[in-house]
């Protein structure tokens, strides 16, 4: 579903962002990515969907090359893939609806959806998303005025309403408490589960990694020191990704 050959990013100051990354990420796998901060998880993440040009090596979307891909065809490959932020991303002031609505412009033409006309079947697939993480009854209430955890389940049914068939998430939990947290993610693998979307999650509470992965990758200094089963991903190998022992606070039961 998604194959990295050979991908390599320097960018502009001369950073080494990744270095000849090799791996398959297959249809409905729930994978985690960790690694120590200015590892490269975010513009591993970033490159799939092409929010980072790589500078080396192809990224290959169900078949298609992302890295060659232009106009129409870029279009496309993109509205198949979902992006959740730490942030959320949403409109302050618009109301939930409207934010995942925003999920629906890849559709249809730009002057239709500034009108912010957008069909019944499209309401439809919006509010079945907002169905889907439980916040149904907040459609019509400003995004700002929902907690942060309501305001990530409002960026994840937004991936919903686009009918993604993957989803990448940049640290979604990272500003989150530890309760909350719990609850996004265990929205991000139900509906992996139940839809079958592939989930690539970048995170940096190991425990966390462990609880939900159904594969771990990890990264150091821009390249793959670890990809495996969670049942593989032991401290010693943590150890080996971050260069040292793991820290407390680098588990999210070490702050609850
Ligand atoms: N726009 C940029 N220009 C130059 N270097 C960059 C840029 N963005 C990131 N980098 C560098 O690329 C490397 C990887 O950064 P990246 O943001 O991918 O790490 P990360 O693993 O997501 O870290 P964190 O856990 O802090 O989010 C780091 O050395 C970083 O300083
Ligand atoms: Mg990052």
């Amino acid at each position: 579903m998604i194959e990295f050959q050979n991908v390599s990013k320097v960018y502009p100051n001369g950073t080494v962002g990744l270095k000849n990354i090799n791996f398959t990420i297959n249809k409905g796998e729930f994978i985690v990515i960790v690694g120590l901060s200015g590892a490269g998880k975010s513009t591993l993440l970033r490159s799939i969907n092409r929010l980072h040009e790589i500078t080396e090596g192809q990224i290959v979307i169900n078949g298609r090359s992302i890295t060659a891909a232009t106009g129409v065809q870029l279009r496309n490959l993109r509205r198949d893939i979902g992006m959740i932020f730490q942030n959320f991303n949403l409109v302050k002031r618009s109301s939930v609806l409207r934010n995942v609505l925003s999920g629906r412009v890849g559709y249809h033409s730009t002057l239709r959806t500034l009108l912010g006309l957008f069909p019944k079947h499209d309401i439809h697939l919006a509010l079945q998303a907002l169905e889907r993480v439980n916040i149904r009854e907040k459609a019509y209430v400003r995004a700002d005025q929902l907690s942060g955890g309501q305001q990530q389940r409002v960026s994840i049914a937004r991936a919903l309403a686009q009918e993604a068939k993957i989803i990448l998430a940049d640290e979604p939990v990272a500003s989150l408490d530890p309760l909350t947290t719990r609850q996004v993610m265990d929205d991000l693998r139900r509906i992996n589960q139940e839809l079958g979307i592939t989930t690539v999650v970048n995170l940096h509470f190991i425990d966390l990694a462990r609880e939900y992965a159904t594969r771990i990758i990890g990264l150091r200094a821009g390249q793959v020191v670890f990809d495996g089963p969670v049942s593989e991903a032991t401290d010693e190998a943590f150890s080996e990704i971050y260069g040292r022992a793991i820290k407390r606070d680098e588990l999210l039961g070490g702050q609850e």
